[in-house]
């Protein structure tokens, strides 16, 4: 079976300084917000050009905590996309606001910059873009609504660490940019882990607190936090893998140039690219009207694929009634129904992918 990512390979790779990374940990018997995490914050922040980096346990705490760390909380209205993983939403209504969905764009699938504008009211607060499979949204007109609007904007970069629109990195554009190093993410660790970046120190000094039971001082605390820390083993193994994060992704976008080349079928769309952004592919999606008779195809001739995401927010059964708003959001409703995610990481080989576009193409 060819995988959707196989980590196996990449581990193997690593394997040496992985294992000594961790056993380093183990060795200094210190867990938890440690010399690694400290390391790995610094070298986060310096990768982005940012001043700040604070290590979180995951990417969906990563986007809680700087809701709260931004000050949007009950009362306030949050606009992101309905295309996205539930995290991106989930955290809107656990801070106490209202989620508000717009449609996206069909060819990038990220958020429409147009709609936004649309869907504003008195109490919007933030809005939650996300670069979704690794394409960057149109940060420049969704900027512009945001200053306008006095908006907060929280990026979600959970799948699109290093990807860059015209130049800047994904996750300095906003107020904070939020990562996740979930192991299939493209810098990923072996277990949960997050990120939150930030240039405003004050926004830093809260991240800090709230992940740590709302405390500076041992002992004593100012805020209702949470426990919320990056542990040092997964610093430690995020660190080896930070080193070569351009790397694999340039593999990513090679891999993708494969699948364009191989691919020959006109009833498929391939995933776009928008001019002047790098996509770093965290996903490689496309579209097919036959989506599901295709998926059989691939599974049957031992290729992994996989729908995401089948069920966009704003029909999923938490966000019924009146715990979000959306108008009708027909873009979302119809990538739903055709998206097919192809295998996709750093490792995968010339051969595979040119085994999977066999598949495809002999099955029109
Ligand atoms: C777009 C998006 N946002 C947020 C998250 C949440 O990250 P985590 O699983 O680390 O909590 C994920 C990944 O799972 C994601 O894909």
């Amino acid at each position: 079976m060819i995988p959707m990512v196989d980590l196996r390979r990449q581990y193997l790779q690593l394997k040496e300084e992985i294992d000594e990374a961790v056993a380093g940990v183990l060795d200094a018997t210190q867990f938890i917000l440690g010399p690694n995490v400290s390391a790995l914050e610094a070298e986060v922040a310096r990768y982005h050009g940012l001043p700040h980096a604070v290590g979180v346990a995951n990417g969906t705490d990563a986007l809680l905590l700087a809701l709260r760390a931004l000050g949007i909380g009950a009362g306030d209205a949050v606009i992101t996309t309905p295309f996205t993983f539930i995290a991106t939403a989930e955290v809107v209504s656990l801070v106490g606001a209202l989620p508000v969905f717009v449609d996206v764009d069909p060819k990038t699938f990220n958020i429409n910059p147009a709609a936004i504008e649309r869907a504003l009211t008195k109490k919007t607060k933030a809005i939650i873009p996300v670069h979704l499979f690794g394409q960057p949204c149109d940060m420049d007109p969704l900027l512009a609504v945001a200053a306008r609007n006095d908006l907060k904007v929280i990026e979600d970069c959970a799948q699109s660490f290093g990807a860059r629109y015209k130049g800047r990195l994904v996750g300095t554009l906003g107020d904070a940019g939020c990562f996740s190093f979930f192991p299939s993410k493209n810098l990923a660790c072996y277990g949960d882990g997050g990120m939150v970046i930030t240039r405003d120190v004050e926004t830093d000094k809260t991240l800090r607190m709230l992940r740590n039971h709302g405390s500076s001082v041992r002992y004593h605390h100012h805020l209702l936090g949470y426990n919320s820390r990056l542990d040092e083993i997964q610093a430690a193994i995020v660190r080896v893998k930070l080193k070569r994060i351009d790397a694999f992704n340039e593999s990513r976008r090679r891999a993708a140039d494969l699948y364009r080349n191989t691919i020959r079928r006109k009833d498929i769309a391939l995933p776009f690219e928008m001019a002047g952004c790098h996509h770093v592919y965290h996903q490689f999606t496309i579209l097919s009207n036959g989506r599901d008779r295709l998926q059989e195809e691939l599974l049957r001739a031992d290729v992994a694929s996989a729908v995401y995401y089948p069920v966009p927010l704003h029909r999923q059964e938490v966000f019924l009634g009146s715990r979000s708003r959306s108008g009708d959001l027909p873009v979302s409703d119809d990538l739903a129904a055709r998206v097919l995610s192809l295998p996709m990481f750093p490792e995968i080989t010339e051969e595979e992918i040119r085994r999977i576009s066999d598949v495809i193409n002999g099955s029109a």
